[in-house]
């Protein structure tokens, strides 16, 4: 094994460990640590569960491991697929120091968290993302979730991991298009929150597309440091500042919504709404055109989109007026004052918006 970098989240139930590093997933017994000794159950995905299951007896220093095995993507985070997991930790009579390992990408971990956050009112779960974004992201900070028919994401709990192994060398297996929509949450930490990891995206973006290991390594740990710190402040999102998180997502939902589910993944969303919100930034004269340029530039040497192309501007807007972020029926949305720096507003002109959302310069 080499480097693994450890990076500890602040949480009022306990801090936990996120490691990062290749070939986590195939220390014998390398879970052990974090198990109280009651059950284990594993959720999976399908295509997961093809690569990666046959890890993890030896991960738990055990012949065998208890497994669920759910459709791949959003289709596993129901209502159903979240009661399959609760059910069967019910028939393997699962105790209150049982533990739920959520080996996946994002669907996954939200579902399994979700279950973990229910079950006997909150049992262990330890995250094992298998995709980009899940490492940079979803597996940190305790946000669990399920979709239901009224909407994505809106029934779920925070609950923290009891701890996350982030194994870069498991994105070997990442499809192109997925790893490159999980790139557009990490050139987020840099819009964000660290300008010098923006510089080094861009001086990096070949060696990073080309999943060169040191790359990998550097760029899953700065995105979880700085997600680390930032949910460390605000683990609930309630004062606004885990909220810049949320950079380029409101439209990005729009996006998702008005194409209907699936058609974008989340990451291009995020993408091209990022781009939209930075428009919409020098426009209300927070941002450089340089900084945008360069924003535009980094996401499109990872082949992600920078509009969005082919979606009426009256429907995104009608999206965005549900956002869970807006606040007595005024959108807000977080906007980047500069590289490295953005804030939470509802203080921008409307007109401003509609030219964003039409595709043009407002
Ligand atoms: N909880 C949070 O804070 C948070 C944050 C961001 C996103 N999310 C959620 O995350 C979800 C998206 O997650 P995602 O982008 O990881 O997508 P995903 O979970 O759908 O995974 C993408 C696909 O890649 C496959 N896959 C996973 N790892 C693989 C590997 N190593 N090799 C080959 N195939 C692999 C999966 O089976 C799936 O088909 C969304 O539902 C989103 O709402 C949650």
């Amino acid at each position: 094994m080499t480097n693994i970098e450890t990076i500890e989240v602040a949480a009022a139930a306990g801090a936990y460990p996120v490691l990062v590093g290749e070939g986590l997933l195939n220390r014998p017994g390398g879970l052990k640590e974090w198990l109280r000794g009651g059950g284990v159950l594993a959720v999976t995905s399908r295509t997961v569960a093809e690569i990666y299951l046959d890890r993890l007896p030896a991960l738990l220093g055990a012949d065998e491991c208890e497994s669920v095995i759910l459709p791949d993507g959003e289709e596993a985070k129901s209502i159903g697929h979240w009661q399959r997991i609760l059910r069967r930790m019910a028939e393997l009579e699962l105790g209150r120091d049982c533990a739920l390992l959520a080996l996946g990408g994002g669907c996954v971990g939200d579902v399994a968290g979700f279950a973990a956050a229910c079950y006997h009112r909150g049992v262990d779960y330890l995250q094992l993302p298998t995709t980009l974004l899940a490492q940079v992201d979803s597996s940190v900070g305790g946000k669990t979730a399920i979709n239901t028919d009224w909407g994505k994401n809106l029934l779920g709990a925070f609950h923290q991991p009891r701890a996350v192994l982030c194994d870069t060398a498991a994105l070997s297996t990442l499809p192109q298009r997925e790893f490159a929509a999980g790139l557009a949450e990490v050139v987020k930490y840099g819009m964000v929150a660290d300008s010098s990891f923006f510089g080094w995206l861009e001086n990096n973006n070949r060696r990073l597309l080309a999943r060169d290991a040191a790359c990998l390594r550097h760029a899953v740990k700065r995105s979880v440091e700085i997600k680390a710190r930032i949910v460390g402040e605000d683990e609930h999102d309630r004062s606004g500042r885990r909220a810049v998180l949320n950079f380029g997502h409101s439209f990005a939902h729009a996006i998702e919504h008005s194409a209907g589910y699936g058609e974008w993944l989340h990451g291009e969303a995020v993408a091209a709404g990022m781009c939209m919100a930075a428009r919409l930034a020098v426009g209300e004269g927070g941002l450089r055109e340089t900084d945008r340029k360069r924003l535009e530039a980094l996401l499109s040497a990872f082949g992600l989109p920078l509009c969005a192309q082919g979606l009426g501007a009256d429907t995104l807007k009608r999206a965005m007026l549900t956002d869970k972020k807006n606040l007595k029926g005024a959108i807000r949305l977080v906007l980047p004052d500069g590289l490295g720096r953005a804030r939470l507003t509802s203080d921008f002109s409307h007109e401003s918006l509609d030219a964003v959302l039409a595709g043009q310069q407002p």
